[in-house]
């Protein structure tokens, strides 16, 4: 059974923030900011917009349904609907539940994924596990996040990171759709790390919303898990290979400028690996950060221009910053028939995933 991506959407809501708007209500710079993030501007929703979710998971959906329905498929097929996010309009009930509604898909099965900047991984990953069992046949996977609702803005050190924003994919197994004998999800991987759960995590305080949660980061720690564990779990995935337990510590600057082959501190998970070493085309990064996209590069020792990016525009996303980034690889006609592409992320948990996947 094979499954394949056959459309995919993305929307931003229409306010952009630069990082000079950000200077003039924090102490912070636009040197600052581009130097150390590679960030521009972000899209965040207007205090007062209400359903943001929704309609961001919505406007993404159909931007993708529309694609896809000009390849012969039609809304009704999708029988699979699953959000990623972490900032959800409502604890319950689900996103999923509301997108089924909004859509005009009423029964179909539908649930949210919480694993933060990894979620859509994991939604993918799942969504293409029932599709290979034949449970289901076609899933919309959505990633979307709402990061203003959590961010403090006197906080510069986290403030500075997020954006709002969606991506949505269509997961087909329908034959129909089978273009290149070997096309479609080739295998993936995801780990977890939850004894660094306390490095980055929002306490969400349930109290009448009196008060506002609080937003934890140790930016460094996970920027220096992030370049570590990355490449391993991609050369891992491509490889079929496990990796060793072994515990590494070090600066961020000792990170980026390390370029070696050091075993994973993660116990891996490895079902769904790929058994021959592959050689990608492209690699679509979780965009936390444009230095932890060059650091991983240069530890996989493969060329900055296969690594697409556009957090310049939109900052960090979360769950939604991968399917908005093959939305405009697509639609820029940058995919291209027969090439493998590696979608991979990192976020809290501490939690990893990849994907590899032959156009
Ligand atoms: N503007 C100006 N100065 C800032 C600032 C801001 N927005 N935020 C922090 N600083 C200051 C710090 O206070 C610190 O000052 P000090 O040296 O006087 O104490 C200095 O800049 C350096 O801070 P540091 O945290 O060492 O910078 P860094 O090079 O590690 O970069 C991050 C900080 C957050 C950009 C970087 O660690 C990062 O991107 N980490 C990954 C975070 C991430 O991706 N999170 C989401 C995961 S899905």
């Amino acid at each position: 059974m094979f499954t394949k991506i056959i459309a995919t959407g993305a929307y931003v809501p229409e306010q952009t923030v630069t990082n000079d708007d950000l200077a003039a209500i924090m102490e912070t710079s636009d040197e600052w900011i581009r130097t150390r993030t590679g960030i521009r501007e972000r899209h965040l929703f207007e205090e007062n917009e209400n359903e943001k979710a929704l309609r961001a998971a919505a406007q993404a959906s159909e931007q993708a349904i529309k694609m896809a329905e000009e390849k012969g498929f039609s809304r009704e097929e999708i029988d699979l609907i699953i959000v990623a996010t972490s900032t959800p309009d409502f604890t319950f009930p689900a996103e999923a539940c509301l997108l089924s509604d909004r859509l005009g898909l009423p029964g179909r099965a539908a649930f949210d994924i919480s694993l933060a900047c990894t979620g859509f991984l994991a939604a993918f990953s799942t969504a293409s596990a029932y599709l290979a069992s034949g449970m289901y046949k076609n899933a919309l996977v959505v990633g979307v996040d709402v990061m203003s609702r959590l961010l403090d803005f006197s906080d510069r050190s986290t403030a500075i990171l997020f954006g709002d924003g969606a991506g949505a994919v269509i997961l087909s197994s329908d034959e129909r759709f089978r273009e290149g004998a070997e096309s479609g999800v080739q295998g993936s991987i995801l780990r977890s790390d939850g004894s660094r759960g306390s490095v980055l995590s929002y306490d969400p305080i349930y109290k009448n919303g009196e008060g506002k949660g609080s937003f934890f980061m140790e930016g460094r720690a996970v920027f220096e898990f992030a370049v570590r564990e990355v490449p391993k779990l991609i050369k891992d995935l491509l490889s079929g290979s496990g990796a060793k337990d072994q515990a590494e510590t070090g600066s961020t600057a000792e990170a980026e400028s390390k370029a070696g082959d050091e075993a994973s501190e993660l116990k891996p998970d490895d079902r769904g690996a790929c058994k021959e070493a592959i050689k990608p085309e492209l690699y679509v990064l979780h965009q936390a950060n444009y230095r932890i996209i060059e650091a991983v590069a240069k530890r996989l020792k493969e060329p900055m221009d296969k690594f697409p990016y556009n957090i310049d525009r939109y900052a960090n996303t979360t769950a939604a910053t991968i399917p908005m980034l093959l939305d405009e690889l697509l639609r820029s006609g940058r995919l291209r028939d027969g090439e493998e592409v590696v979608m991979a992320g990192f976020g809290a948990g501490l939690s990893l995933g990849a994907i590899l996947f032959r156009w």
